[in-house]
């Protein structure tokens, strides 16, 4: 039952009795040794059914620390859980965001055909429209600025799922992108983030794409209010502003009175959370810069995705199982972290994309019905791209004393296939031994046999050469980064973060922990002109107001 919690489940409370009793015998190497058809028991291929884009990915979770009974009872865990019908609720449009009274039909932004008439998802399609005609003509040139001249920069300003979403995927696909339209995003209310964005745009060729589901985040409308000014400074007539701005919004309020006409807004609906929104009119700037059709492969991806998440058993249902994994080592193992490792240059911010994805989502200590956990809900999600992250933190996560789950990502083909493809082969290997050195590490032996006998006499040497191993991996290998890949990816992730989150009986669709900040940083900017009103922190916070209200210039 959604909102009960997890511990009260008894495949939880098996759960806990095979870690208690079996955790030792655990050990990858034996498992492998033991089983030489481990591979075959614990990989699932996943292709797109017919009609979609062609989409392959193969999921490999033999690494992992499991047994057949222990990935039974995590199943059967998610299915007391009542995923199935939750699943199911989401779908359907009902409202399962309970704290906020919310659907939560991101999954209909993909599927745009879909019939959930009190909703409002019948909108979707013109709005799809709409911004198919509106990118069609900034690539096309045919629509100018105020000068005449063509649109060749577009500057998204815009923060959090506002901005993530369409950084992530223009990097992941900007193989895809249209070389002649720069994309800048700004979001970080820091001048400097804005200040460098204007410095290589031009008033007249700039196009302002101002991203805001709320269209009052404070980051945001500071931002777009001196990208405006900006503009005026070079533009004088206000009446141009329509040539250069445009807004993402649910709130056509807002966005009228910050003088953006209802012509050049493009809607979205209170259903779509912030984090959930790049298949929304938040994806105006992956449209642009990819075009149109790679926009539709790209929700085509995400909804084959979607329609696999329904309906495969939850066996082979591949976001079921890398949740029922993550779970495995979040309740039990008392893992904190979970690394993402792309093995793939483009998709540098995929790491930073699901930090919001799953920790906006899953970073929550109360239940729907109000209990709070005795139990580890969300991990902190983190990573960046290999082989690049080998030369920084997998020191860590070889020799650390941390238990770092890590998933591996990476594309068979290359987008780049430079020295006859010798630098995909290099990087595959590094994907394909990363892995492997995690699960099975090095022996004092080997290393010994490796050292020879004069320098083995060196003890401390020899156990500083000594990796552990039994370091647990999910690999996931797909064809070739297309669009609709790195849609159904993503969707896959989401899903994951969704089956995590119906387990541990939370509501991963509100961000309530992200508003007492915002409150008090705006009762701190009314008394920072004047010393004397400081009054009603603590003797630190006022400290620190004090130093810098002393000296600033
Ligand atoms: O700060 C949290 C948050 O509400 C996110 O959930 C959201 O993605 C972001 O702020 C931006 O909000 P908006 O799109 O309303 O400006």
């Amino acid at each position: 039952m959604p909102g009960t919690l997890a511990s009260n489940y008894p495949s939880w409370k098996k759960l806990q009795q095979i870690y208690d009793t079996e955790r030792n015998q655990l050990v990858l190497k034996e498992l492998f040794a033991s089983d030489p058809s481990r591979f075959s028991k614990f990989h699932r291929e996943y292709s797109s059914p017919a009609g979609s884009p062609p989409v392959s990915i193969l999921y490999d979770f033999s690494k992992n620390l499991i047994t057949e009974p222990i990935l039974a009872t995590l199943l059967s865990l998610i299915r007391e859980a009542g995923v199935e019908s939750e699943r199911d609720a989401m779908f359907s449009g009902k409202h399962i965001n309970t704290s906020e009274g919310r659907a939560v039909l991101h999954t209909a932004l993909r599927n745009p055909g879909v019939q959930i008439a009190e909703e409002g998802v019948s909108e979707v399609g013109p709005v799809l429209e709409h911004m198919k005609e509106f990118a069609t003509q900034i690539r096309s040139g045919a629509w100018k600025g105020y000068s005449g001249k063509r649109i060749t920069a577009i500057v998204n300003i815009g923060i959090g799922g506002s901005d993530l979403g369409p950084v992530m995927v223009t990097e992941a696909l900007k193989s895809y992108s249209q070389r002649d339209i720069a994309c800048h995003f700004v979001s970080n209310i820091d001048g400097t983030h804005l200040a460098e964005a204007l410095r290589v745009c031009e008033p007249e060729s700039t196009l302002f794409i101002i991203a805001s589901k709320t269209f009052t985040t404070q980051e945001t409308i500071t931002n777009a209010t001196s990208a405006r000014d900006w503009f005026l400074e070079t533009a004088k007539d206000k009446a141009h502003v329509a040539k250069h701005f445009v807004a993402l919004s649910t709130n056509t309020k807002g966005v009228t009175e910050f003088g953006i006409s209802e012509a050049n807004m493009f809607q979205f609906w209170d259903w779509v959370g912030g984090r959930y929104s790049l298949w929304s009119a938040i994806g105006l700037s992956i449209m642009i810069s990819l075009g149109p059709e790679n926009f539709s492969e790209l929700l085509l991806g995400a909804k084959a995705m979607d329609e696999h998440f329904k309906s495969a058993p939850l066996e082979n249902n591949l976001p079921v199982l890398l949740a029922a994994v993550g779970l495995w080592y979040n309740d039990f193992y008392g893992a904190q972290t979970n690394v993402l490792l792309p093995y793939d240059q483009y998709m540098w911010k995929f790491a930073d994309y699901f930090q919001q994805g799953d920790m906006e989502s899953n970073g929550k200590f109360i239940t729907k019905s109000g209990q709070r956990v005795d139990y580890q809900t969300g991990p902190i999600i983190w990573g960046t791209s290999g082989t690049n992250a080998q030369h920084s933190f997998y020191q860590l996560i070889h020799q650390g004393t941390k238990l770092i789950p890590a998933d591996f990502l990476a594309p068979i083909e290359t987008q780049n296939p430079i020295s006859h493809g010798k630098h995909h082969e290099i990087l595959l290997s590094n994907f394909f031994a990363q892995p492997e050195a995690l699960a099975f590490g090095k022996t004092e032996e080997e290393v010994r046999a490796d050292l020879g006998p004069a320098l083995s006499k060196n003890e401390a040497l020899v156990k500083a050469k000594v990796f552990e191993g039994n370091r647990p991996t999910n690999s996931i290998m797909f064809q070739k980064l297309t669009p609709a890949t790195l849609g159904s990816l993503i969707a896959l992730y989401e899903h994951k973060i969704f089956t995590q989150g119906v387990v541990w009986g939370i509501n991963s669709f509100d961000q309530m922990g992200v508003e007492l900040g915002k409150v008090l940083a705006k009762s701190i900017l009314a008394q920072l002109p004047d010393a004397s009103k400081v009054t009603g922190h603590d003797s630190s916070t006022t400290g620190l107001i004090h130093h810098y209200q002393k000296n600033r210039k």
